[in-house]
């Protein structure tokens, strides 16, 4: 890990850059019931005594353990009780010299019965995303992270093409009812993520194992972006609309024909798949950056980097050379949707940041337009199927308490930006 107080001289960006984090509903709201709420129940017990096998291999197990072996860690519950706090969240927010920040609306508030809008909800987000602008700071606003009504889930979700009306439906009703004119919206979160999780690995609601489905369900998340989008652009010409993509970046680890031919098959199929599907309806693309994959020969070996608390292999400097492959392929501007670690003793953040925004600086001088950083997360949060002991928050919360407390990492950050800040 190198030293991060030199690296920042030099860097040049743009007076509207956009500088934040993001959250998504589910992982902070607190509160909520849907389909994935109904899943935590049924799994926890399952996943707390299955967690030695999960993440006895970790470097840090015996910290996580406690916790890990703990049924309520995989259950949402309170969560970081954001849908109550977010003016203290927002507060924090500003204090970082934030210009942006990432967060959703969540459909199963919103319509938590089929076709039965709640206008007590649409009013709380209107309030919300106005908290935020009052603090000068710009919405992009998610209107789909992976959580649903249950009725929706019953109605089997996003595996039948005919159940796509009820989420334009739904796009439609936020749109016409939110009453605040957006300036960036995410239709949907990862769906390349989404369906391999929860339709081909058994590993989120709704445990499928069918790769044919997870298939059907990508091309139908693909045909809901492109109505989300006209819905919203009828709407609101002017809005930013696009999704965020998670995208990894592969490269030959030697110079065999190969590595460097099954280091494009990874890119063709984990990162173009999908993005060609919807290109014609995305005025920016939104890259979600965590990895990087080293291929030798047919199989990826990522040696000798440093791993976080999950074990993920951290190449930060790898988001240089995917941005400009993404620009060159797609020509469109490029958000950072969603960047970061899990590290409870923020002992990599500071340096994960650095380096991503060396990193985009980097792209930008090699010609690519990119337009934002916004870093995960701004809160600790609910990380899905692993729960709670996972820590990617700029900002820790103490979870009995609700108490914030701004991490040292986060600091650092806040006073980059401000010095960052129009230095083109
Ligand atoms: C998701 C987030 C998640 C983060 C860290 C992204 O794939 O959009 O919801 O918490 O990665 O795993």
């Amino acid at each position: 890990m190198a030293d991060t107080s030199q690296q920042q001289n030099g860097l040049k960006f743009p007076k509207d850059f956009l500088w934040g984090a993001s959250i998504s509903t589910h992982q902070v709201e607190g509160g909520n019931h849907n389909q994935w709420t109904v899943w935590e129940l049924e799994t926890a017990q399952q996943k707390a005594s299955q967690a030695e096998y999960n993440y006895g291999r970790l470097a840090d197990w015996s910290a996580i353990k406690p916790q890990a072996t703990k049924p309520s860690n995989y259950v949402s519950g309170a969560a970081a009780d954001h849908y109550n706090r977010y003016e203290g969240d927002f507060d924090i927010a500003k204090k970082l010299n934030f210009n942006t920040l990432r967060s959703g609306i969540e459909w199963s508030r919103i319509e938590p019965e089929e076709g039965k809008f709640d206008q007590a909800e649409i009013e709380h987000y209107r309030k919300y995303f106005t908290a935020l602008k009052d603090r000068g700071i710009t919405p992009i606003i998610t209107l789909w992270h992976w959580t649903f009504p249950e009725w929706f889930a019953k109605k089997g979700g996003f595996t039948k093409r005919s159940n796509i009306r009820y989420f334009t439906r739904y796009v439609s009703y936020v749109m016409n009812e939110l009453n605040i004119s957006p300036q960036y919206v995410i239709t949907i979160n990862e769906p390349t993520v989404y369906t391999a999780m929860s339709y081909h690995e058994r590993r989120w609601p709704p445990e499928g194992h069918s790769f044919v489905q997870s298939v059907f369900v990508l091309q139908n998340l693909a045909t809901a972006h492109k109505k989300a989008y006209r819905v919203i652009k009828k709407k609101y010409p002017k809005a930013q609309v696009g999704l965020a993509h998670n995208c990894a970046y592969f490269y030959a680890g030697d110079n065999s024909r190969v590595s460097k031919f099954v280091a494009k098959l990874g890119h063709a199929f984990s990162n173009s798949y999908f993005i060609n599907k919807v290109k014609k309806h995305q005025d920016f693309l939104g890259l979600n950056y965590y990895f990087a994959n080293q291929v030798l020969g047919t199989k990826v070996h990522n040696l000798g980097n440093e791993q976080n608390d999950l074990g993920w292999d951290m190449q930060p400097d790898k988001l240089r050379p995917l941005i400009g492959q993404l620009f060159e392929q797609y020509k469109k501007p490029i958000i950072i949707t969603e960047s970061g670690v899990a590290d409870a003793q923020d002992v990599y953040r500071k340096w994960w940041i650095a380096q991503s925004i060396k990193a985009i600086n980097g792209a930008m001088a090699d010609g690519a337009n990119v337009k934002g950083y916004i870093h995960w997360s701004l809160l600790d949060n609910f990380e899905w199927a692993e729960g709670f002991w996972p820590r990617f928050g700029l900002v820790e919360v103490d979870y009995k308490t609700q108490k914030r407390a701004i991490r040292s990492s986060a600091q650092w950050y806040g006073k980059l930006i401000q010095k960052l800040r129009d230095t083109r």
